[in-house]
């Protein structure tokens, strides 16, 4: 692999093999964050993520008036303990500028449902792609729980966000979405009366399991979930799961090189994140998840995955909400051998990039058999790719995914735009050079 300024060069490998950790769960870090903000008393967190986006989060705290710092973490080579000092449940103050949430849709959102319970205004911007992206699904719940919500052209950011005493709501979104899910439940969890979240298909609950570390009761239905508001929350000491959404980069080279054979440790394994788990063995992967502990309700294990057979993989509309961060790195799958297809993943398109029309478009220019559908895509087995230019777009999980297609690939890749790793996984191409054979 060879990297000059924000342009890196992957050359094809035979296998990947090796055990490692991969950083802290962006999810689980912003909701921790979020919660220690304005719970009673300090909060440690120990593995918090190390990428842009859950740094994004904290600054918005500490502008809000959160007393955040870093002190290095008792074992070498993990990342500093950060500590936030809680200002209970309407505590935050209003702050002296924008709220900038860089790339980080997850900030925009759920931050969005803490300040809305606040008497102040706020405005939340953030980076290019951020602001391409839709912010209708808060501020409708958020309008009817009492806050004044206005946002620009197309309901995009910036966000300007008037907060003050909220109602609870019983509230059903459009589309299933955990950041608008926790929007309202952070919402609810300071307002009057009960909030209710009913689901159209579930979606990763960390938000629910994260309220109950920090003290408060939270019902759960099926797909409805009920939190009654003006609970306090008590500051605690935690530890961030790896990111399974990290792992997953790792987990598909896995499964699609042949002889390769890779653990990974310390690794969250919610069963609502836990779909490419059951799509990798549908493809022919030999996978074996162990949860060894709990951490903070949250299970954590390790997960060892080797190349098996490689067949068809066809993700229906129902599986999707579960792997949809995954989805780029298992449309790679389709290059190895055994086709992808995916639908009823509209939501693609208004993530950090629209990544059905990028995805395609990269894995066809290193020579892929793929194309675009309104909902998702097909990549066709039997083309090997040759390798190429590609540029990642500002995004994150597409800079990964395109790295592990071009380990495949007949001649090396180059991928433009390579830094964007930096938002969830800034070691990443490190840890791929490390575990490539
Ligand atoms: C996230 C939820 C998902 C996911 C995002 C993180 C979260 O977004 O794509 O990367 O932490 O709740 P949506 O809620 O928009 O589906």
């Amino acid at each position: 692999m060879m990297r000059v300024a924000d342009r890196i060069t992957v050359s094809p490998t035979h296998a990947v093999t090796g055990t490692l950790r991969v950083p802290g769960d962006k999810s689980i870090s912003h909701r921790y964050a979020l919660l220690a903000a304005i719970a009673e008393g300090p909060s440690s967190i120990a593995n918090y993520a190390p990428g842009a986006d859950c740094a994004s989060t904290l600054a918005c705290l500490a502008a809000l008036g959160a007393i955040v710092s870093r002190t290095p973490a008792p074992h070498e080579g993990d990342p500093p303990v950060v500590t936030i000092q809680g200002r209970g449940l309407h505590g935050l103050q209003a702050p002296p500028g924008p709220l900038d949430c860089g790339n980080s849709g997850s900030t925009m959102r759920m931050l969005g449902g803490v300040i809305a319970a606040h008497p102040f205004a706020s405005t939340l911007i953030g980076d290019a792609s951020l602001s391409r992206r839709p912010m209708r699904r808060i501020i409708g719940p958020l309008t009817q729980m009492g806050a004044t919500v206005t946002a620009g052209p197309g309901d995009r950011p910036p966000v300007v966000i008037q907060g003050g005493p909220l109602i609870g709501i019983n509230f059903t979104p459009d589309t299933p979405s955990a950041q608008v899910k926790s929007a309202v439940l952070l919402a609810g969890l300071q307002a009057r009366g009960d909030t209710r979240v009913v689901e159209p298909a579930s979606t990763r609950d960390h938000t629910e399991r994260a309220l109950a570390a920090f003290g408060a009761t939270v019902m759960i239905d099926g797909r409805a979930i009920t939190l009654r508001g003006g609970q306090p929350l008590t500051g605690r000491g935690l530890r961030v799961p790896g990111d399974l959404s990290s792992a997953a980069f790792l987990a598909v080279a896995a499964s699609a090189l042949t002889g390769s054979d890779v653990t990974i440790t310390d690794v969250g394994l919610n069963p609502s994140r836990a779909g490419l788990l059951d799509l990798l063995r549908r493809f022919g992967a030999e996978v074996e998840a162990t949860i060894e502990q709990q951490w903070n309700g949250e299970p954590v294990g390790r997960l060892r995955v080797r190349h098996g057979v490689m067949r068809d993989l066809v993700i229906t509309p129902g599986e999707v909400p579960e792997v949809i961060d995954e989805l780029p790195v298992l449309a790679t799958l389709g290059t190895f051998g055994g086709s992808v297809t995916v639908s009823g993943a509209g939501e693609l398109r208004v993530k950090e990039s629209d990544r059905i029309a990028e995805l395609v478009a990269g894995l066809r220019a290193m020579g892929a058999d793929a194309d675009e559908r309104p909902d998702g895509f097909q990549v066709r087995a039997g083309t090997r790719l040759r390798g190429g230019t590609v540029h990642a777009n500002h995004d994150h999980r597409l800079a990964m995914a395109f790295a592990v297609a071009a380990l495949g690939a007949a001649g090396p890749t180059v991928i433009e735009g390579a830094d964007a790793v930096a938002v969830s996984y800034p070691g990443f191409f490190e840890d791929l050079e490390r575990l490539a054979r």
